[in-house]
């Protein structure tokens, strides 16, 4: 029966991504994968979870079962960095969490509810959106529309367009939102659209669902949750899916949680039960090492203070490199780049043909996605000429 299965292709941007290992040339360039790298281009362990991690190699005598939402120092933690400490509704009791494993397993728990709420729900995704939004939660039963966001001439968010295909989203659909830092195209909304979107979920009765994987790494920590703050104070109820993959480096741990804002206290601990069933039929217990490191960084303030000041510098330096290329670029080619200093995280379409993207690749080892998106992330003291040079000789 499973000699039926034929070998798949590999996924596009991991197959990319190892084409770039297996390039011989010492100066390539790998912009392909959405991990951050320093400035050494390593992907680095932040101090903060090394010292996280320690203490509780030190402390732990049991391995095991933990709760099925995960434990409570992440849950109250993670409530916190997302809502705000001082949100009404985390006082009112108002929002509930579980951990999952990575913000993957956080989506698809969300979509699990989406999915036992209204089955075979309308979705409506970005153009374009994280392509594995769309097998993740498809593959639950949920149905797709999209809604048109980037607009690759003005390099940035085409709301008008947005507004008017959000327009037909009604009660039972549910709208997907970056939360911060787009990916792929690092475009971001405006408090005032998000007012806007928070205006369209009140009158027309859609329930927002958000993805947020990058929170810190745009602008700030607070900044970068404004827009999903604002449509949780206004509405009775959102679904949002957080990764702690990116913004503490726990990639491999698969730390993420899913966040419920119920309508009233017993509504938001109704859906956690419904979430703890879906994952128990899905993959019974989230994993606890990330989320003890998490939970353990979140409710210690020195490491909380270590870890924000950490990630600060990350943001930073992202942001640091983002005009470094713009005015690199600026030198060598009389195209306009200033887009990508407007833009936020780790991502942004250079604007590039699949043609020169293929050519950056082939003739110059430099790799980027065939829709010309990089990882800014990527980019460093010590490649940033010849990406420079490469994108200039391709035009
Ligand atoms: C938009 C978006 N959502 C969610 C995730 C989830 O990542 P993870 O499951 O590794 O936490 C990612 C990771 O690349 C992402 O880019």
């Amino acid at each position: 029966m499973l000699q039926s299965l034929e070998k798949l292709p590999p996924d596009p941007i991991l197959g990319l991504a190892a084409a770039a290992r297996a390039d011989a040339n010492p100066d390539k360039v790998d912009l392909t994968v959405g991990i951050y790298m320093d400035e050494t281009g390593v992907c680095p362990v932040f101090e903060a979870v090394q010292r996280a991690q320690g203490m509780l190699v030190e402390e732990e005598v049991s391995k095991a079962y933990l709760p099925p939402v995960g434990p409570e120092a992440f849950n109250t933690g993670m409530r916190a960095l997302v809502f705000g400490a001082q949100h009404p509704a985390l006082r009112d009791g108002r929002i509930s969490s579980i951990a999952a494993p990575g913000g993957c397993g956080a989506l698809r728990i969300g979509a699990e509810i989406i999915n036992a709420a209204t089955p075979g729900a309308r979705v409506w995704v970005s153009d374009p959106t994280w392509p594995v939004h769309i097998p993740l939660l498809g593959s639950v039963g949920l149905q797709f529309e999209t809604y048109r966001y980037y607009d690759p001439q003005s390099h940035g968010v085409n709301f008008e367009a947005m507004r008017d295909d959000l327009k037909q989203a009604k009660s039972g659909d549910i709208v997907l939102l970056h939360g911060c830092c787009h990916n792929p195209c690092g475009a971001d909304l405006t408090l005032a659209q998000w007012a806007e979107i928070a205006d369209m979920a009140e009158h027309q009765g859609f329930t927002p669902f958000i993805d947020i994987a990058y929170q810190g790494l745009g602008e700030s920590l607070d900044a970068d949750a404004a827009g999903l703050r604002l449509l949780s104070e206004r509405l009775p109820e959102m679904i949002v899916a957080a990764s702690c993959s990116k913004n503490m480096g726990l990639y491999r741990e698969r730390t993420g949680v899913t966040l419920f804002l119920g309508h009233d206290a017993e509504n938001a601990d109704a859906l956690v039960s419904q979430a703890a069933v879906a994952a128990r039929r899905v993959y019974s217990m989230p994993p606890a090492h990330g989320a003890l490191i998490a939970g353990r960084i979140l409710e210690d303030a020195t490491l909380t203070a270590n870890w924000q000041q950490e990630l600060a510098s990350m943001c930073e330096r992202i942001n640091g490199l983002r005009t470094q290329l713009v005015a690199g670029l600026a030198q060598v080619t009389d195209r306009d780049f200033s887009f990508i200093e407007r833009e936020n995280g780790m991502f942004s379409f250079l604007g590039l043909s699949r043609e020169q993207a293929v050519a950056l690749r082939e003739q110059h080892s430099v790799y980027m996605l065939d829709s010309s998106r990089i990882n800014v992330a990527g980019i460093n003291a010590g490649n940033i000429d010849a990406l420079v040079q490469a994108v200039a000789k391709v035009l």
